[in-house]
């Protein structure tokens, strides 16, 4: 089970610092794959103090361009130098605020997938209109084949699909578990055709979108891979209590 926590632009340097310290002691041992995903200019900091611990490291976007002239850009191999293993691609915020078109999204994947073990988190998700005219499948579809269109899966190499529905996202409403069921089970027939059985493997397939320790309880039966978590990763026992009931 994957439980990432994405602290967004939430936290100063310090307080993600004396967070990730709060993460560290709570998760000394863990039986899950718990992901932190601090800013840009905490990642040094967070890395460091998670370094020798059962908490791994992910950064929120990367560039595709492995060095040059792109001003405010920063590499896949300098997130793996500060060591990063995971990346979170194609996140709805930066669709809707930074105009991050799907073309990218494949250009920033195939830049993870290039480099040695950096495991993108490709986020796909509807918005409240789609979902409202029940175009949803259409949408995780295209989202999917545009990103990862021509990609193959080297050895060795994952890839976390986090379907996060816009209309989740910080408001409280979820999903019914069935729904997500259904949608999971699509996502992987997607994986399969494009990479073959070994994306049953090589891929996981997580649920974002309001999850705290309350509404994770009924989606444990939903089948996925585990959840990315935003508003419920900023406090340390909070964080932990949801992962226990996941683990548990
Ligand atoms: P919330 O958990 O705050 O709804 O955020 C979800 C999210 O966007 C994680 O990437």
């Amino acid at each position: 089970m994957f439980i990432v926590a994405n602290w967004k632009m939430n936290l100063s340097i310090k307080d993600s610092i004396a967070l990730a310290k709060e993460y560290g002691k709570l998760f000394k041992k863990s039986s899950a794959n718990i992901v932190v995903c601090p800013s840009f200019t905490s990642l040094p900091f967070v890395c460091k103090m998670l370094e020798s611990l059962p908490v791994a490291v992910g950064a929120q976007d990367v560039f595709w361009e492995k060095a040059g002239a792109f001003t405010g850009e920063i590499s896949a191999e300098d997130l793996k130098e500060l060591g990063a293993e995971y990346v979170i691609i194609g996140h709805s915020e930066r669709r809707e605020y930074l105009g991050e078109e799907d073309w990218m999204i494949r250009r920033k994947i195939e830049a993870a997938f290039t480099t040695r073990n950096l495991t993108p988190i490709l986020c796909i998700g509807e918005s409240a209109e789609d979902h409202e005219r029940d175009e949803r499948e259409e949408v995780l579809s295209r989202q999917l084949s545009e990103a990862l269109d021509g990609l193959s899966l080297g050895i060795g190499q994952s890839l976390i699909i986090a379907y996060e529905p816009i209309w989740a996202i910080g408001t409280g409403l979820v999903p019914e578990p069935e729904e997500i069921a259904y949608v999971t089970d699509v996502i992987r027939v997607l994986l399969r055709r494009y990479f073959g059985d070994r994306s049953d493997r090589a891929c996981a397939v997580l649920y974002g979108g309001s999850i705290d320790e309350s509404t994770v309880v009924p989606l444990m039966e939903s089948g996925v891979d585990g959840f990315l978590v935003g508003s419920a990763s900023l406090k340390a026992r909070e964080f932990y209590r949801l992962a226990e009931r996941v683990i548990n």
